[in-house]
């Protein structure tokens, strides 16, 4: 016989432990589950949508192109809807943000009469030259930024947004 026997305070303590320990685990690995599915999940970044401007309609005078797309938002997948101002600049195709890099608003192209060829923001008469450019001595600290573009069949393909690499 041996001397290693399990008195039964022992065996009262494993068995609360091991049972604690089943509830605790049950109820923290959806805990987990939820806290770290949105790093499993597959990045969109680098997608291209293609929206449906065709690139030999572009000309040299901005337009807003609107494209949608399908946001992985942490655990939540969504339609969103967004808009880019998308010209001709000799043979390249430029798209710019509408997003006013003062305070967010949304840019227009010669959105004042008093300031022709210049995207203009309403919210605190920001200013930003056809390149994206920021007009100094208005709000704006920065110039917009800048859609990587494809043409896909004809039609123009928007990829992910970058700081505005036609402003040195
Ligand atoms: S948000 Fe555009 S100028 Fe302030």
């Amino acid at each position: 016989m041996s001397n290693n026997r399990v008195s039964r305070r022992q065996f009262l303590s494993y068995t609360i432990m091991g049972v604690g320990g089943f509830m605790a685990s049950s109820m923290l690995m959806p805990m987990v589950r939820f806290a770290v599915d949105p790093v499993l999940q597959v990045s969109a970044d680098g997608d291209y949508v293609v929206t449906d401007q065709l690139a030999s309609e572009l000309s040299e005078v901005p337009i807003r192109v609107s494209f949608t797309y399908t946001q992985e938002d942490a655990w939540y997948t969504s339609e969103v809807t967004n808009d880019a101002w998308v010209y001709l600049e000799g043979e390249e195709i430029v798209a710019l943000s509408p997003v006013c890099k003062h305070l967010g608003c949304t840019v227009t192209w010669e959105g004042s009469a008093d300031f022709p060829e210049q995207f203009f923001c309403p919210c605190h008469a920001g200013r930003y030259y056809k390149n994206g450019e920021n007009v100094a001595g208005t709000p704006p600290l920065g110039p917009l930024d800048q859609f990587l573009v494809e043409v896909r069949d004809g039609y123009v393909a928007l990829g992910p947004l970058r700081p505005n690499f036609l402003v040195s």
